[in-house]
């Protein structure tokens, strides 16, 4: 079985809620990245983006994903940008198998509409708004996305078949 799973998609793609699912099922640990860099910077994503920028975020990331990528047997839940940034999508790959949960436009806004999780990249706008923000970055970031190594369809996929299909991939890749 592959060491490290690392869910990947964009905000509200259920990375975090899936693997932490994921993980139960196959007795891994599970990482939130957002958490741990949280835990680490002693403040919220919201606050780091306030207080520090997007590109601190960004490196916080990227250190994050070098401390992470040499743990075992553990199921990471990225941030929805941390594929997207320098070699981080490399490096996730070249230390297990990415996952990515892909949704529409739409399908996310849904999601989103509901989630109560702060998030600086959406505060304050409105349905519409929403619905181009999604549209403008899943534009530019779905070429990074689509690099995984698993495409799951969100909507569809039950964890029971993510699961099975992650033994069958780490079966095939020995
Ligand atoms: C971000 C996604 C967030 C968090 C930060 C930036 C992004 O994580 O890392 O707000 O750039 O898409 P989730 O994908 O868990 O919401």
């Amino acid at each position: 079985m592959t060491r490290r799973i690392f869910l990947i998609g964009f905000m509200g793609s259920g990375k975090t809620t899936h693997g932490k699912k994921i993980a139960r099922m196959i007795d891994y640990n599970f990482v939130d990245m957002d958490e741990w860099i949280v835990r680490k910077e002693g403040k919220s994503v919201a606050d780091i983006f306030r207080d520090n920028g997007e590109p601190y975020f960004r490196q916080k990331e990227s250190e994050a994903i070098r401390e992470l990528m040499i743990m075992e047997r553990v199921v990471i839940a990225t941030g929805g940008g941390a594929p997207c940034h320098g070699e981080n999508l490399q490096m996730m790959k070249e230390a297990g198998l990415v996952v990515y949960l892909q949704f529409s436009p739409s399908g996310l806004l849904s999601r989103l509409m509901k989630s109560k999780n702060e998030r600086p990249l959406l505060a304050g706008k409105n349905k519409a708004e929403m619905l181009a923000t999604i549209e403008e970055l899943l534009g530019t970031r779905e070429a990074y996305y689509k690099q995984a190594q698993m495409i799951i369809d969100g909507v569809k996929a039950s964890d029971e078949s993510v699961v099975n299909a992650i033994q069958r991939w780490s079966e095939n890749s020995l």
